[in-house]
């Protein structure tokens, strides 16, 4: 593939190359984005979208934007290995979040129903008590990883509990989600596509046998909403929508949580005085998380496809130009958010982010994802005012372009102070 006429060219782009999975924003300040603010990267065959205002005309206009990319294999597949995924009755445009109008509003109705601001706030005590209840868990004698602690269990138990997903199943759930961020948005090699693929089919298929047991068996959980939705009426949501919603939930639910619950701890703590200060006015919180979905986005990439020739940022699209969003450049446009590079838990318009998304797919779990960073970081805050990063580690990030956060976190506390 080649680039549109006219249109610059990174030659050295590549966002899972090591220099950019350990420090995505140094590369981001080597690059000439004033001049550049849409290039082509040859490594992905992808045009990069930077510019705030771009990336949300982009997101506006589903009509020339498609989403149909948005959980595509990055890299083109082995044909055995798609042949898997079809055999498997994985389709290509799986979930919500990669389906454009007509197809995407079944999904996301019933979906985005369950997490209204009114929904979201009446799961606040069981997410602080279930906060509490890892943190206490927690030897904070001596050093710990935040990650295995707190911030990954902390969405999932919320999630899978919420879904109907049994507690023996979470650790399949949990490895399949891994393939699934490696094989659409990673550069496996081809044994491990092959690999990914068939959990895919498993992961696929697990959904649509909980929703046939729930349809028998009936709990207090999402899986069983939605299935009275179908028993009111067969044609508003089938079983296998219904196992849609699930395979979407599943993974956007705490993938993207887990990294924002890292993101903030460690920018955080990188600085002890912006620890210090939410130990000190824990109002902020709410604010400084963000300020992290601004300055260091657990999702900074999304990715879409043109329907019809466009002119974005100054450069010539053809029909079907793949874009990759890059939501963490968005972040640091000085346009819209004055000294970008500043971290300002207080800064007025940290809401206008872009790390949600924008327009008909704007995230679902927003609300939820906010409230259960706010609540870790205060229970943390609360219990380890004196919490550090442990020196010289080095931050293991998964290779992928979409989903960021680290994943492990050593830290230490002071002395502990009573719950
Ligand atoms: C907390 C961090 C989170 C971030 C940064 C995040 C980010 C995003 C982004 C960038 C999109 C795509 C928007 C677009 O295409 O325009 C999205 C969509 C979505 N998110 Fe989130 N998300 C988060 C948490 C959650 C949670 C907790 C849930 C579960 C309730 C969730 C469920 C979804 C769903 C279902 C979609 C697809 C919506 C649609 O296609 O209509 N997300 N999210």
């Amino acid at each position: 593939m080649t680039a549109a006429t006219g249109c610059p060219v990174h030659a050295g782009f590549d966002p899972l190359d090591e220099a950019f999975l350990r420090d995505p924003h140094a590369v981001m300040a080597e690059l000439p984005l004033g001049e550049t603010p849409v290039f082509y990267a040859p490594s992905l065959d992808y045009y990069v979208v930077c510019r705030y205002a771009d990336i949300e005309r982009v997101f506006l206009d589903p009509e020339t934007f498609s989403a149909a990319n948005a959980q595509l294999p990055l890299i083109a597949l082995a044909p055995e290995v798609g042949q898997t995924l079809l055999d498997g009755g994985h389709k290509p445009q799986p979930s919500m979040v990669s389906l454009d109008p007509p197809a995407h509003g079944r999904l996301r109705k019933p979906a985005a129903r369950a997490f209204t601001p009114r929904r979201v706030n009446e799961m606040e005590p069981r997410i602080r008590a279930t906060a509490a209840e890892l943190l206490d868990a927690v030897d904070a004698s001596r050093p710990f990883d935040l990650i295995a602690a707190l911030a990954f269990p902390l969405p999932m138990r919320m999630m899978f509990t919420f879904m109907g997903v049994p507690e023996a199943d979470w650790p399949r759930l949990k490895e399949w989600c891994g393939s699934r961020a490696s094989l659409a948005w990673g550069r496996p090699t081809p044994d491990e596509a092959l690999h990914h693929a068939q959990q895919m089919v498993r992961y696929r298929r697990y959904l649509r046998e909980l929703v046939a047991a729930k349809a028998d068996d009936r709990g207090d959980d999402f899986a069983s909403a939605l299935l009275e939705i179908h028993d009111e009426d067969p044609e508003a949501l089938s079983h296998e929508e219904i196992a849609s919603i699930l395979f979407s939930l599943s993974f956007a639910g705490h993938e993207t949580t887990n990294n924002l619950i890292g993101n903030c701890v460690r920018r955080l703590l990188e600085v002890p005085e912006r620890w210090a200060r939410l130990v000190a006015e824990p109002a902020l919180i709410a604010d400084a998380v963000d300020e992290i979905l601004r300055f260091d986005p657990s999702v900074p990439v999304w990715r879409r496809v043109t329907t019809r020739p466009v002119t974005l940022g100054g450069v010539d699209l053809p029909e079907g130009a793949k874009l990759f969003l890059w939501l963490a450049a968005a972040g640091r446009d000085a346009d819209v958010f004055p000294e970008p590079d500043a971290f300002d838990p207080a800064r007025a318009n940290a809401r206008r982010t872009l790390a949600f998304g924008r327009g008909i797919h704007f995230c679902i779990g927003s609300a939820l994802g906010r409230l259960e960073a706010t609540l870790a970081l205060e229970e943390l805050t609360r219990r380890h005012p004196s919490l550090r990063l442990v020196d010289g580690q080095e931050i293991p990030f998964h290779p992928n372009i979409s989903f960021r956060g680290p994943q492990a976190l050593w830290v230490r506390s002071g002395p502990l102070l009573s719950a």
